[in-house]
């Protein structure tokens, strides 16, 4: 693994609240999870091509989406990704982590809810422009993005013509089955395929991310070739080397101890969006069965100054992993408050302490000030921390979080590949608007 995809994990703050030996414990059942993950054994197993997808998804499928991305490129000002849940998360996880590095057209993400003052502006806000869709859903029936595509295909419909506008969208949705994929059929849309043994919230690194990434210009080979890289870490027997097993057996021995919810904390705008990526990978794959730890995210410092409060001195039972970029990004330092340039400084708001350091410094002050008050306090905390933000470094977090929960919800006694509990209020919804068969 290069220099570049350097993942740590920092566990020291675990100790003073779990023993040594009960992780070393876990580490060993960690290690048995994963042996029978990667011989494609236990519940879920007809789920587990996302083990394979950074090799796998490597092939002739990855030009055909470089090409349509030149081709987006040339003819659209706006891409609209229509997809909810892990049809959309993944993408607009690695958009946000990487907006520095983007070019292309603009991409936005809609079908994500069902408010429609939101929906609307959308809607006016790709007005007079040329636009591009990608709709993502790999059962091809669920209602936000069918419900949105509607709207932008009646759009397109009217702007474009019906064969023209076809030659402006693109599927992606399960090789055979599925509303989406009879009316690509019959339309003629380009296609990609989700395949069968992935779920929705593992497909990241399938065209559900991929080629919503390659559209923005990201270097999705790059991606792919840090979740290989992060694979073959993964891999290894050593716990402390190995950062699934390690994360998967901290957070199960703090489960033992009573610590159920934990909140992913991070002080870098940009990953907000990978915050809820990761919520949903971990809320869908290990609250079942009345069990599972409670995933929650905070935006530090904005946070500090509102949920702060109860992470410092509420109840007892969470846990931080604090997700921390070490540089490598653009850089502000702080200037003199002066009449005219390079004049005295008049200090009006108290910072003279601060000038010429530069904000990145004064935010890790700030993180290693918030880690050291909630240890203090009784917070178990755990630090995940990547050299930079680049393609290699999200591939290699999406593979090290899906490792990760694979594991962390098969020791937990759940299977990770499944999410019955998500379907309870569907049937519900659609009993009350009327669907027939419902
Ligand atoms: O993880 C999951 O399976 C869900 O979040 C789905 O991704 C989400 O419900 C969207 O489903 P679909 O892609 O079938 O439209």
């Amino acid at each position: 693994m290069s220099q570049n995809d350097c993942l740590h994990i920092d566990s020291t703050n675990v100790l003073p609240f779990v023993d040594r030996e009960r992780i070393d414990e876990k580490a060993e059942l960690a290690r048995a999870v994963a042996r029978q993950l990667e011989r494609r054994e236990g519940p879920g197993s007809d789920f587990l091509g996302w083990l394979d997808l950074p090799v796998a998804a490597n092939g002739p499928e990855l030009s055909r989406m470089e090409d349509l991305a030149e081709q987006a490129g040339q003819d659209s000002d706006v891409v609209v990704v229509i997809g909810i849940g892990g049809s959309y998360l993944g993408a607009e996880a690695a958009l946000s982590a990487l907006c520095d590095l983007t070019s292309g057209p603009e991409i936005l993400f809609a079908g994500t809810h069902l408010s429609s003052p939101a929906l609307s502006r959308m809607l006016r806000r790709v007005e007079g422009r040329d636009i591009r869709l990608v709709v993502i859903s790999k059962s091809g029936t669920t209602l936000e993005p069918a419900a949105a595509f509607r709207l932008f295909r009646d759009l397109m419909v009217r702007r474009y013509g019906r064969e023209n506008a076809a030659r402006r969208i693109t599927a992606v949705t399960d090789a055979s089955r599925g509303a989406l994929r009879s009316m690509s059929d019959e339309e003629g849309y380009e296609t990609f395929v989700i395949p069968d043994d992935v779920g929705g919230r593992f497909s990241v690194l399938t065209p559900v991310g991929l080629l919503p990434l390659a559209i923005a210009g990201l270097d999705v080979r790059a991606l792919l070739g840090g979740a290989a890289a992060m694979r073959e870490r993964c891999a290894g027997a050593d716990l402390w080397e190995n950062p699934a097993h390690l994360y998967a057996a901290a957070r199960s021995a703090l489960y033992d101890e009573g610590y159920w919810v934990e909140v992913l904390s991070s002080f870098h705008a940009d990953v907000g969006p990978l915050q809820e990526w990761w919520k949903q990978l971990f809320g869908e794959s290990e609250g079942k069965e009345e069990r599972g730890i409670f995933p929650a995210s905070c935006r530090f410092t904005t946070d500090l100054h509102s949920l702060g409060q109860y992470l410092q001195d509420g109840r007892r039972e969470l846990f931080e992993t604090f997700l921390m970029v070490d540089g490598g990004q653009p850089d502000l330092v702080v200037p003199l408050d002066a009449a005219e340039p390079g004049g005295v400084d008049l200090d009006r708001d108290g910072l003279a302490y601060l000038v010429g350091r530069s904000l990145d410094d004064i935010n890790t002050k700030a993180f290693e000030g918030t880690r050291n008050a909630h240890t203090d306090g009784g917070v178990p905390n755990l630090t995940i921390t990547v050299p930079t933000l680049d393609e290699r470094v999200i591939g290699s977090l999406f593979y090290f979080f899906e490792k990760a929960v694979a594991i962390s919800g098969r020791m937990l006694g759940v299977n990770p590949f499944d999410q019955p509990g998500v379907e309870a209020y569907k049937k519900e919804m659609f009993r009350l608007l009327g669907k027939p068969g419902a």
